[in-house]
């Protein structure tokens, strides 16, 4: 599917979702870590055909991962990700960076299956912290199940592609709609503030009653200082290698954190899940669901709707089949001993 959408997207387009920050070292590293991990199945288990729902995310292990600018990649943007998500009962998280308004996306989610889990709905730390509580309550209105806050975003990444294609905006008639102004019409620009501490997240607690998330954690200590303020959860992920370059691939991350957090509250990685038995060996360390960042984007890229179904189809069918030949019958009986060494 990358392919595919590689050969369709203008370069500077491409570039912007396939690329990293500086050399791109954690970027390759999120993928080829996966490739080091192997995994030795049982066998005679007796398991049957595995079952997938997986508490709290959706009807399997795997979230849509908030990306930026959807309509970059398809006309409908995030309205496409937001039926192919409601199709398959897997949670979207919604960027605060998204190209269609949260009240749009919600309705287009409902028009397929008003049942389906709720999008969640991602935040960075802004500095105006009335401008934020209106966003929050904003976003409550239109219906989203939780807030993912991202956290490792202090400054912006230094992305050289982006910087060699001068792609340091977006092009004509696309915005961040969830950064309109109701009254003026006029869009903001998201801030990265470098001065936001925990008291943002004790804020935002305060703010709203949703579930609260944490996103980008890398450190054991912060796995626990975002269970003493309240997380709902953490997701393990240096941002796709975008942000901090020399990071560790976010699977080689996520043991430490999930001994850390010792299963007081879910644990979610992304970075460089691609196939099924990503996703199996992801579990085994730890994760109750991964998150799926590029392979979204590559889907919309090449049939909108309809391609992210694709991908979420194949990773379906991947990971039950991952599954099935590892002798174990629910994402959560995975365990570190199917993973060699
Ligand atoms: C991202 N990511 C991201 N994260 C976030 O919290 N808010 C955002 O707006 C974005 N935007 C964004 C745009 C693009 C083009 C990419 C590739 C990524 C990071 C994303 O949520 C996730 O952490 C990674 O994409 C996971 O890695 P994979 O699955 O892309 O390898």
């Amino acid at each position: 599917m990358e392919a595919a959408a590689r050969e369709l997207l203008p370069p500077p387009v491409y570039d912007f979702f396939a690329g990293g920050a500086d050399d791109e070292n954690t970027l390759r590293d999120n993928v080829s870590a996966f490739d080091r991990l192997r995994l030795v199945p049982r066998v005679l288990c007796g398991a049957g055909r595995p079952d997938l729902p997986t508490p709290p995310v959706g009807a399997m292990p795997v979230v849509l991962a908030p990306t930026a600018f959807h309509r970059l990649a398809h006309e409908d943007g995030e309205r496409a990700t937001a039926r192919a998500a409601s199709a398959a009962g897997v949670v979207m998280v919604v960027s605060m960076a998204a190209t269609v308004a949260v009240e749009e996306v919600l309705d287009a989610h409902r028009g397929v299956d008003p049942d389906a889990p709720a999008p969640w709905f991602q935040l960075y730390p802004q500095p105006d912290k009335a401008f934020m509580e209106r966003l929050v309550k904003r976003v409550e209105a239109a219906g989203c199940g939780a807030f993912v806050l991202s956290v490792d975003s202090p400054v912006f990444g230094h992305r050289r592609r982006d910087v060699r294609n001068g792609f340091l905006d977006l092009p004509e008639g696309l915005h961040c709609e969830n950064l309109r102004d109701p009254d003026t019409g006029a869009v903001r620009t998201i801030a990265f503030d470098p001065r936001s501490g925990w008291d943002c997240v004790r804020r935002l607690r305060e703010t709203t009653p949703l579930p609260l998330w944490l996103k980008g954690i890398a450190h054991p200590d912060d796995a626990r200082l975002a269970v003493r303020h309240g997380a709902a959860g953490i997701v393990v992920s240096n941002h796709g290698g975008r942000q901090l370059d020399g990071m560790p691939a976010a699977i080689d991350l996520l043991p430490s954190i999930v001994d850390a957090v010792g299963g007081r509250i879910p644990v979610l990685m992304d970075g460089g899940v691609r196939r099924g038995t990503d996703v199996v060996k992801a579990l085994a360390l730890g994760a109750t669901a991964v998150g799926v960042g590029r392979p979204v984007l590559w889907g919309l890229a090449t049939a909108g709707e309809a391609g992210v179904t694709r991908m979420l189809d194949l990773l379906r069918a991947e990971i039950s089949r991952a599954l099935a030949l590892c002798g174990v019958a629910r994402p959560s009986d995975l365990t570190r001993s199917v993973l060699c060494g």
